[in-house]
């Protein structure tokens, strides 16, 4: 008998509903939020406004895609956190409603879990390349950078991470003071292709273990700018594409470095990344640099997959619907929740 489970994602601007069967994707709707662009940054009560009215339209698209009937759907799973409150809280109620409606169960995602999860997705029934447990996850996002040692859907260890900033603020933090609007990851990207990786040098941190720590590079961007432009006022316009380039690249460097010994210490080969910064094109080279120099058996996943979708999250619910893994109605949502 077949699977079929509806996944809802709203931890902070992205509305997102997808439907699974036996772990095949047969639909996945986002709806972004455009009305940050404006403020430079994600603006918490704008975010649950607009998850307030996309909700309803995007997880009647995705059932329409897949195909299917609301009462075919075995359980709903949704993301429970780490997130905005306001977002969550939109995504939470709605699914407990719609749940408690159908008299289906109900299945709470851990958003970290289901960024790594996004790896299990099916785009059809013979797509086969999911990797073999254990396995090294690098999760890099907006909100955080985590080294996740992978054992089981179940059973994952944050072996390293962030102790100040995530890779994708540091992104979109140098992108801010560059004027390249919000969020900047992706603008940098593009500006690095034209520019020169080894223009400018910022400090990499010194740190023990597999722990990151991206403030200190934000902070030598800072002052790199702030006494150039007192030089040259159109410096960050004459150069933003060696800026970039050479942004990206200490960024890469500094989350290979720590992925690297972390590989090589524990001895697992097979490595994975995930998360909004994984569409990133330079970490994807340096992916695939290391599986050609070191032996590693790379996963990066569907650009679709990179950024908060709730594919990824259905998926988890597949996996815990298993396991009849499911909880309860009066299960809040949790802003910060650890992996
Ligand atoms: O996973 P995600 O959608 O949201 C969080 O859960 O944080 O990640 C968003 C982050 C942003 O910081 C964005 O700038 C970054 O991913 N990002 C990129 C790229 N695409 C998205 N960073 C660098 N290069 C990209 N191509």
């Amino acid at each position: 008998m077949s699977i079929t489970i509806l996944g809802i994602e709203s931890s902070c601007d992205d509305t997102s509903a997808a439907v699974i069967r036996d772990g095949v994707m047969l639909s996945n709707v986002i709806a972004s939020q455009a009305v940050h662009e404006a403020f430079g940054g994600v603006v918490p009560e704008l975010a649950s406004r607009a998850h307030q009215q996309n909700i309803i339209p995007v997880v009647s698209e995705a059932i329409r895609r897949a195909s299917i009937d609301k009462r075919e759907l075995d359980a709903l799973a949704f993301t429970r956190g780490p997130g905005l409150m306001g977002s969550l809280l939109v995504g939470t109620s709605f699914a407990k409603g719609f749940a408690t409606a159908l008299d289906i169960p109900l299945i709470d995602v851990n958003h970290l879990q289901a960024h790594v999860m996004a790896h299990f997705i099916k785009v059809d029934a013979d797509d086969n390349n999911q990797p073999a447990f254990p396995f090294i996850c690098l999760l890099v996002s907006g909100g955080n950078s985590q080294i996740i040692r992978v054992d089981s859907y179940k059973d994952m260890t944050v072996i390293g991470q962030t102790i100040d900033d995530a890779a994708g603020e540091a992104f979109d933090k140098c992108a801010k003071v560059m004027d390249l609007g919000y969020p900047g990851g992706p603008v940098v990207d593009r500006l690095a292709k034209e520019g020169d990786a080894r223009a400018f040098t910022f400090s990499k941190p010194h740190i023990p273990g597999y722990d990151y720590s991206f403030s200190g590079l934000k902070t030598s961007f800072l002052y790199l700018l702030r006494d150039e432009l007192k030089k040259n006022p159109d410096f960050v316009e004459q150069r933003k594409c060696d800026l970039c380039a050479s942004l990206q690249s200490t960024i890469v460097d500094i989350l290979m470095d720590k992925l690297r010994r972390a590989v090589k210490d524990t001895g697992i080969n097979r490595v994975a990344v995930a998360g909004g910064v994984s569409a990133n094109s330079a970490v994807r080279a340096a992916f695939e640099d290391h599986a050609a120099r070191y032996g590693w058996q790379i996963f990066l996943p569907r650009f679709s997959f990179t950024t908060d979708n709730a594919a990824m999250v259905a998926i988890t619910g597949y996996y815990k619907y298993i396991d009849k893994d499911f909880c309860s109605l009066d299960l809040p949502p949790f802003a910060r929740v650890e992996l």
